[in-house]
C-alpha cells in the first residue's frame, strides 16, 4: 500500500541513484587504485633493501609456502550413536559428524587424527633418516625418547644461551571427569621445561612449576586448573616470568597466575592469582613488544570477548589502563604476533576439547582496534581448514633471520586421554600466497594476508638453525 501512493519526488530520488550510484562507486575505486598506486611507488623507491630481504626470504620459505592438499577419507555419518544425539537439533552438519568421529576414542578413524606410537618423532627415534622433520599430529619424543609433555605452551627464545625454551602443561597423569557434566581433566601435575638450538631436538628440563599435592588452599592444589603457561624475560630485573591461567574445577576462579625464576629452567616461585582488572580471565596469553612493554590478553565475560592491558615494568602485574577487543565474538586461544609494526594474533572459537575455525585479527596498536582478517588455514583440505588441522592456537614464534616468517603452534587436543594430545606446528608467512582468493574489502588499511600452510611433513629452512 505504501509503495502504491509513493511521492513522485520519492521515485525521483530513486531514479537519481539508480545511476548515479554505479558512477559514485566507480569514482571511489579509481581514487583508491590512484593512493595504490602512488602508495606502492612510494614505498617501492624508499625500500630497496626490504624488498631484497624479502625476495631473498621467499626463495628460503618458497618450501613452507607450498600449498599441500590432504585427501582424506570423509566417513558417511555412522547411523546410530546416542539417544541425545539423534534427537539434538538442528542436524549437524556434515563435518560435524567428523568432529564427532575426532572425539570418539573408539573411531576406526583415531589413527588419521592420533597416529600410534609406532610412527613417534624424535632423536632417538630417527630411522627413517627424518631428523629434524616436523610430523605435526605425531607423537614427538624428547631426547630421552618419552613424549614431550607441554601442552598449551609457549616458547622463549633466549639469545644468550643461543637456546628456545618451550614450557607446557605437563598433562601426564590419567584423564578423568570430576563430575557427570565436567569435562575431560587431568590433575595438575606442574609446567614442564624443554630446550632446544633446533626447535626439534628437546631435552626434558624438568617441572619447572610444580603443582601442589596436599594444600588445598593453593592455587596449585591439584584439583585445580593450570593452563597455558607463558614466559617472557624482564631486562630490567633479570627474572624469567611466567604468566598462567589458573581455575578451579569448575572454571568459576577465573584468574591469572604469576611465577618468577632467576634461570629460564626455574624453578618457578608461584607469587599470587587474582582476577586482571577485576574480570574473569580464561585463555590468555602475554606478549613482550620490541620497546620492553608487555600485555596480557585474556577472554573475558563468559569468553565473549577478549582483554588487553599492558603489565607493570616488572611484568609481575596489570596496569590499571584496560581495552575490550573482538567483543561479543567469542574467541579463545590468543597467539599474538608482531611483524613491521603490525601486530597479529590467532585465536580459537570455544568450543571446549573440539576443533573449530581459526582466525586471525590485525591492528595497528596492540591495544586496539582489532579487525578480524579471516581464517589463516590454507591447504590440506576443507575439513582441515575448518578445524584449524584439528588443533587450537596456543603460541607463535617468529624465526630468526626469516622476516614475516613463523611457527604457528596449535595443540590437537586428545579429551579421552589428554596426557597424548599431539602437537601441531606449521609454518605462518605474513604477505604469503593464498589458496582462496581474498575477500576484499576496501576499507583502510588492507592487512597483509597471514597464512598457515599444511604440511604433513616439514622442515625448517637452515638458515634459521641456531650454532651450538
Ligand atoms: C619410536 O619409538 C617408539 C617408542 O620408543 C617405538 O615404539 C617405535 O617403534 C619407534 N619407531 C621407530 C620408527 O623407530
Ligand atoms: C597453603 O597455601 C596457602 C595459599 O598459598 C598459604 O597461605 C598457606 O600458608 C599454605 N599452607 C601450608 C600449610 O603450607
Ligand atoms: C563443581 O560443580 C559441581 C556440580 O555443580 C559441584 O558438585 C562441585 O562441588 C563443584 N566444585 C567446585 C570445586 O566448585
Ligand atoms: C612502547 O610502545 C607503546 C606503544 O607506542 C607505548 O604505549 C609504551 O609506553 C612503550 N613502552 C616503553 C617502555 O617505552
Amino acid at each position: 500500500m505504501g509503495n502504491k501512493y509513493r511521492k513522485p519526488s520519492a521515485l525521483h530520488g530513486d531514479a537519481v541513484s539508480k545511476c548515479t550510484l554505479p558512477i559514485v562507486v566507480w569514482c571511489l575505486v579509481g581514487c583508491v587504485l590512484i593512493v595504490h598506486f602512488y602508495t606502492s611507488i612510494f614505498y617501492g623507491d624508499g625500500e630497496e633493501g626490504d624488498v631484497r630481504v624479502r625476495l631473498n626470504s621467499h626463495l628460503l620459505t618458497r618450501d613452507l609456502e607450498k600449498i599441500e592438499e590432504e585427501s582424506f577419507f570423509i566417513p558417511p555419518p555412522r547411523v546410530k550413536r546416542s539417544p541425545r544425539a539423534v534427537k539434538r537439533k538442528p542436524k549437524p552438519k556434515r563435518h560435524l559428524s567428523i568432529i564427532e568421529e575426532f572425539l570418539d576414542e573408539n573411531s576406526q578413524f583415531r589413527h588419521l587424527f592420533f597416529p600410534d606410537i609406532r610412527t613417534a618423532v624424535g632423536p632417538m627415534n630417527n630411522t627413517e633418516n627424518d631428523e629434524l622433520n616436523f610430523y605435526p599430529g605425531r607423537m614427538w619424543l624428547d631426547t630421552h625418547g618419552e613424549p614431550i609433555q607441554a601442552h598449551g605452551g609457549g616458547i622463549l627464545y633466549i639469545d644468550r644461551f643461543k637456546t628456545y625454551y618451550w614450557y607446557g602443561e605437563n598433562k601426564d597423569g590419567p584423564t578423568y571427569h570430576a563430575h557427570q557434566r565436567a569435562s575431560a581433566r587431568v590433575d595438575i601435575i606442574g609446567i614442564s621445561c624443554y630446550s632446544s638450538k633446533d626447535l626439534w631436538t628437546w631435552k626434558n628440563e624438568g617441572i619447572v612449576l610444580a603443582g601442589e599435592q596436599t594444600n588445598i588452599t593453593h592455587d596449585l592444589y591439584k584439583l585445580n586448573v593450570l593452563e597455558r603457561p607463558k614466559v617472557i624475560y624482564n631486562d630490567k630485573t633479570e627474572k624469567y616470568i611466567m604468566w598462567m591461567h589458573i581455575d578451579d574445577a569448575n572454571y568459576t576462579k577465573a584468574s591469572v597466575g604469576i611465577a618468577v625464576s632467576k634461570t629460564p629452567v626455574g624453578p618457578f616461585e608461584y607469587l599470587y592469582s587474582k582476577q586482571p582488572h577485576g574480570f574473569e580471565s580464561r585463555d590468555m596469553t602475554i606478549f613482550k613488544d620490541d620497546n620492553g612493554s608487555a600485555y596480557v590478553i585474556y577472554s573475558s565475560e563468559g569468553n565473549s570477548e577478549l582483554h588487553i592491558g599492558p603489565l607493570t615494568d616488572d611484568y609481575l602485574d596489570v596496569t590499571h589502563e584496560v581495552r575490550r577487543i573482538l567483543v561479543g565474538n567469542r574467541r579463545e586461544a590468543p597467539a599474538l604476533f608482531k611483524y613491521q609494526g603490525t601486530y597479529y594474533m590467532i585465536t580459537s572459537g570455544c568450543s571446549g576439547w573440539a576443533p573449530n575455525e581459526a582466525l586471525a585479527h590485525a591492528a595497528e596498536s596492540i591495544m586496539g582496534p582489532w579487525e578480524t582478517i579471516g581464517n589463516p588455514c590454507t591447504g590440506g583440505n576443507r575439513i582441515f581448514r575448518h578445524t584449524t588441522f584439528f588443533a587450537q592456537s596456543t603460541y607463535v614464534l617468529p624465526l630468526p633471520g626469516i622476516p614475516g616468517s613463523f611457527i604457528f603452534m596449535a595443540d590437537r587436543w586428545n579429551p579421552a586421554d589428554l596426557k597424548d594430545s599431539r602437537y601441531v606446528w606449521l609454518p605462518l608467512t605474513v604477505g604469503g600466497a593464498a589458496d582462496e582468493p581474498l575477500e576484499y574489502d576496501f576499507r583502510f588499511p588492507l592487512w597483509s594476508r597471514v597464512s598457515i600452510y599444511w604440511h604433513r611433513k616439514w622442515k625448517l629452512p637452515n638458515a634459521v638453525l641456531v650454532d651450538s
